[in-house]
């Protein structure tokens, strides 16, 4: 754990250069806008350690699989996000000698994420070995009003001296991914286009041939007046720059703005990429730095007017907090139902930069609460457009008649993960995507979506389960074998209750689904049935394995049992695991983990945080005091889920210490990794932890249900909301709960056991309340 990052409420901040911290910190202080992000690399030449990644969404690269020995049914390939051509790029020479952090004396440095208004900042002093100072200051963001561009302003002051500061704006095609299975490079220059004072280079990404052009335009300032003097260029197959120099005078500063846009040939033609990128570059060349930047600044006021969270009394949580909406913002827009979540976002390499189930079982809510419908809506209609391929995943692996196993790891559709322990055997996924349906349908109250879109995958998702268990003459059960569960510190297990219980429920909600469809929208139901060639036997068959699944439970305990066996192990509880054996995944053998009792993130608890309204207080008490204490945390995704069932269970000092763990997990680098990129999907469960854990919201037949606490750290917090066309602003305070609307519907709020109806334009207080569910 690190502690490094200055607290305070509207910025991330960290003083002084510490190169041993440098790749946390370009991980951190990484900006984006949902169509391209960055690391924060620095703008100057550094030839320290660093991770160089610009990112542009849905472009990627099928990095050809590499396994110790090949099972039937591994992919052809992994997708990977891709490092895309460095735009940001300014190299300068003070009397010919290169400034670069790792060789100059850096005498201050600062670096600021300035979340309110959206861009990066950075300043330092520094003093080259002959004795001249320079003084820099950077500003940089990626725009959200223009959404292929960045733009830089890069200042330096000759402090102590007169001499030449040379300037070299430049895009550099030419990177690698740190993350490539065969060390390949995964693009090849396309063509190139220079101009006065710009430059578009176009590059191609290798078997997927996605191009991309990225153009730079610039201007140079000195004195406060826009110098115009003569630059010259230069190229190579992949690169292109221009170099300009400026005598500056002792106590003076050198401006460049420089201007960038990435298009993709995912979002224009390929004969038109150049043309509208130098397009695109003259109109923000025209808007000019100062503009795009106030623009930046009111676009990020509107989001944050729709989805801060406010935490009075508690610095470090506020900060948290607000960097975890920030981040999530970044990376995911919704309006390309292309596009989704990875879990680092566009602020690292692992992962893949794929979808995960992460999306459908933690981020959707924070886009439901906090955004326009069709931001969550995208994310549901993404799967929607993948089922064909999630219906040939399924027929790779012996499945058959439309049904469907969406994959663990996915840029398009097609399956890219090859573990056989997780890519054919962590098929809950599966469930959180059908999950996804029924939670966004409770939350909009859109059922039309159903028939539109969401049947037909709960079909192939219904089909799949059916045929994945079997019937257990011995147990005169339906079981489920050879699954990885969410915990995947156990593999290839039998009945694993969560999966059991997820499985089923995708039944049960099919079949509603079914009828629903069947009396709303007849016309829409005949065709669905037509379409997808549904029997009568099947959804018969759905109705008997619901009737007739085995679910392993412990009757003295009175818990689920996570898998058959469970009980088999040794059952230590994990503070007894000495400290320098954590995390278990770096220190133990992978074999010595699977035996252990060990839990890698919410499993069981999963289960019960997801269809809560299923189980009654005492049983999730009792499995909760059961599986927490045995469960490590290894995964970001877990603590969140145990900060909602603790505030759940009124353990509020628990439900707080999650709470932490999840929010500041990456400035904090609690487990050093943030290094690699951030945790996005667990900052939706950051979101959750406090608007589900403190505050206990739920939907409940079109209601919003509270039951708050406030953690004893904090005097007050205050969250937004919006729903069915109401905003909420909800304030929690020791002593009450006030509701305002500012939105165009009315809104009920149920606390306390009453209903209370906040119109629009109204604030309604809920005086003392209590912790009660
Ligand atoms: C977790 C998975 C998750 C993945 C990506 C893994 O460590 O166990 O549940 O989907 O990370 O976030």
């Amino acid at each position: 754990m690190k502690n490094y990052i200055v607290h305070d409420e509207w910025n991330i901040i960290e003083t002084g250069f510490d190169p041993a911290l440098n790749k946390i910190s370009e991980s951190i202080f990484s900006i984006g806008n949902g169509r391209m992000g960055q690391r924060a690399n620095f703008e100057e030449h550094y030839s320290g350690e660093s991770l160089q990644g610009s990112y542009i969404a849905g472009v990627y690269y099928p990095d050809k699989t590499r396994v110790g020995w090949w099972k039937n049914g591994y992919p052809e390939y992994f997708a990977k996000v891709l490092n895309a051509a460095n735009w940001i790029g300014i190299d300068i020479d003070v009397d010919g000698v290169p400034l670069d952090l790792n060789t100059v004396e850096v005498i201050h440095f600062q670096r600021v994420l300035h979340m309110q208004e959206g861009y990066l900042s950075r300043r330092f002093g520094a003093r080259f070995s002959d004795g001249k100072e320079v003084e820099v200051e950077a500003v940089r963001f990626c725009s959200l009003v223009d959404n292929e561009c960045g733009a830089v302003r890069y200042r330096i002051t000759a402090k102590n001296f007169s001499g030449k500061i040379q300037l070299r704006p430049y895009v550099d095609g030419g990177v690698r991914n740190a993350d490539s299975n065969y060390g390949e490079l995964f693009w090849e220059p396309v063509s190139k286009h220079i101009g006065a004072r710009r430059a578009t280079l176009t590059m191609r990404t290798k078997k997927t041939d996605f191009w991309v052009a990225t153009g730079m335009a610039y201007e140079v300032f000195y004195g406060g007046a826009r110098l115009s003097q003569q630059e010259m260029t230069i190229e190579r197959d992949d690169y292109v720059a221009k170099s300009v120099s400026v005598a500056a005078s002792a106590g003076q500063t050198v401006e460049i703005r420089k201007y960038a846009v990435n298009l993709s040939s995912e979002n224009h033609p390929k004969s038109e990429l150049v043309n509208r990128a130098e397009q695109l570059l003259g109109h923000v060349v025209v808007k000019g730095f100062d503009r795009l930047l106030a623009e930046q600044a009111d676009a990020w006021a509107l989001k944050w007017a729709e989805s801060d969270i406010r935490i009075e009394g508690d610095i470090a949580a506020q900060q948290a907090i607000r960097f975890n909406i920030f981040q999530l913002n970044q990376t995911y827009t919704g309006e390309d139902d292309r596009l989704n979540i990875g879990p680092k976002g566009f602020t690292g390499e692992k992962y893949g930069g794929s979808t995960y189930w992460d999306t459908e079982a933690y981020c959707l809510p924070f886009y439901l609460a906090t955004a326009p419908r069709q931001v969550a809506r995208n994310l549901l209609v993404y799967r929607y457009k993948h089922l064909p391929k999630a219906i040939a995943n399924a027929e790779k692996l012996g499945f058959s008649g439309g049904a469907a196993l969406y994959p663990m790891v996915t840029m398009d559709g097609e399956e890219c993960h090859n573990e056989w322990e997780i890519t054919f055997e962590e098929i809950h996924r599966n469930g959180a995507i059908a999950f996804a349906i029924y939670n966004y349908i409770r939350y909009t109250g859109d059922t039309a979506y159903l028939a539109e879109y969401g049947l037909e995958v709960l079909i192939g998702i219904a089909r799949f389960w059916a045929q994945r268990v079997n019937w257990s003459e011995a147990r005169k059960r339906y079981v489920m074998l050879g699954v990885t569960g969410p915990n995947e510190y156990e593999n290839n297990v039998n009945n694993n209750w969560y999966t059991n219980t997820i499985a089923s429920w995708c039944l049960s909600y099919t079949l509603d689904a079914l009828s629903e469809v069947q009396q709303s929208a007849t016309g829409q139901y005949a065709a669905i049935v037509a379409k997808t060639a549904l029997q009568a036997s099947e959804t018969g068959l759905w109705a008997a394995i619901i009737d007739k699944l085995y679910y392993p439970v412990d009757e003295a305990r009175g818990i689920f049992l996570q898998q058959d066996g469970f009980l088999d192990k040794e059952l230590v509880p994990a503070a007894a695991i000495p400290a320098d054996q954590r995390p278990l995944n770096q220190h133990w053998s992978w074999d010595r983990i699977l035996r252990s009792c060990y839990i890698k993130q919410a499993d069981v608890l999963q289960g019960l945080y997801l269809l809560e309204d299923r189980f009654d207080i005492e049983t999730i008490r009792r499995n909760y005091d059961f599986y927490e204490p045995l469960t490590v945390h290894e995964s970001s995704l877990s603590p969140c889920v145990h900060a909602i069932l603790a505030a759940k269970l009124g353990d509020e000092a628990r439900a707080y210490q999650f709470y932490l763990r999840t929010a500041r997990l990456d400035l904090d680098d609690y487990n050093n990794d943030t290094e690699d990129g951030l945790h996005i999907t667990s900052m939706a469960g950051t979101w959750m932890s406090i608007v589900e854990g403190f505050a206990g919201m739920r939907v409940r037949d079109g209601r919003l249900y509270f039951s708050p606490m406030l953690p004893k750290q904090w005097q007050a917090y205050t969250f937004k909301i919006k729903f069915r066309g109401a905003l909420l602003t909800v304030h929690v305070t020791p002593t009450r709960v006030n509701f305002s609307n500012t939105g165009e519907q009315a809104a009920t709020v149920h606390v306390l056991g009453r209903d209370h109806e906040v119109g629009p334009g109204s604030t309604t207080a809920v005086p003392k309340y209590e912790h009660v569910r």
